[in-house]
């Protein structure tokens, strides 16, 4: 077969201004063909076709307990790796990545915000949140050429997101609100700067008020450092403030069917 390229037949040009190629350049993540089975599961858990987020885009991921949401994000951050398929992130495919390599890799441009917080108990707030800049040089170096520190870059972040003097001052996480420590959580996945933000029900313990201040908090951030957001809930009434909302049962033929 001659793979050349023939003039009578012009070659289909599907890369529209904004919208990824077929290879997904453009894209800041890209999903092709990911099959992800946990180790004793009689069933795939995710299958997915394909699943692309442009740069700068804050998406709405959407889904019911248990269809999968948390193993795509640790798929995305290459905590785990998938049975076959392609998951892509600013070009490089995670999956062709060694395990020390994918971890450099998240270090430097993953800012995860889990679904429980996973704050140290025994740092200090500050600890807390600059951990990441002790994991990625990148990280660190975004900081040092905007003139400051990782320190005062945290004590800044978490004075943007609302956390007054008092709680900053406070000698461990553990004695603040959750919503406090949401703040913490959050400011610790944006330290220097990652070029995408996967957060995890990150409002699913704050009433419906706080969770829009704390969306316009989240918001505001991401956008100051130019960041993609990848936000997952299965609270529906916070999907309108969102650009882009995504189903899981919409993207994931493994899906779990009642919530179709
Ligand atoms: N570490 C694990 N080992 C084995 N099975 C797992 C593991 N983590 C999740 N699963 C299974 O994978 C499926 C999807 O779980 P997942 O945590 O991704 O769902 P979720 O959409 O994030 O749910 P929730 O909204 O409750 O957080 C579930 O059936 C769960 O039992
Ligand atoms: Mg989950």
């Amino acid at each position: 077969m001659n793979a050349g390229h023939n003039p009578d037949m012009p070659e289909l040009d599907i890369s529209e201004p904004g919208l990824p190629g077929v290879d997904g350049s453009g894209a800041l993540l890209f999903l092709e063909n990911l099959r992800y089975r946990w180790a004793g599961s009689s069933k795939d858990v995710l299958d997915i076709g394909r699943f692309s987020v442009s740069r700068g885009e804050r998406v709405f991921l959407q889904g019911v307990s248990g269809s999968g949401k948390t193993t795509l994000l640790n798929l995305l951050g290459g905590v785990i790796t998938p049975d076959s398929g392609v998951v892509s992130i600013l070009d490089t495919d995670l999956t062709k990545l060694g395990h020390a390599a994918r971890d450099t890799f998240r270090a430097d441009h993953i800012g995860f915000v889990f679904q429980q917080f996973n704050l140290i108990p025994y740092l200090s707030l500050i600890d807390n949140v600059t951990l990441p800049c002790r994991f990625s040089k990148t990280r660190r170096n975004r900081i040092t050429a905007k003139g400051t520190t990782p320190a005062d870059e945290a004590t800044r972040l978490l004075s943007q997101l609302g956390l007054n003097e008092e709680a900053r001052s406070s000698r461990s996480v553990t004695a603040l609100s959750v919503g406090q420590q949401q703040r913490v959580a959050v400011a610790r996945a944006m330290i220097g700067s990652p070029e995408l933000i996967i957060a995890d029900e990150p409002t699913s313990a704050l009433d419906v008020q706080a969770r829009f201040a704390f969306l316009d908090l989240l918001f505001h951030e991401v956008e100051a450092s130019n960041a993609t957001l990848l936000f997952v809930s299965h609270d529906p009434a916070l999907q309108k403030r969102f650009e882009r909302s995504v189903r899981m049962v919409d993207i994931n033929r493994a899906g779990i069917t009642e919530e179709a």
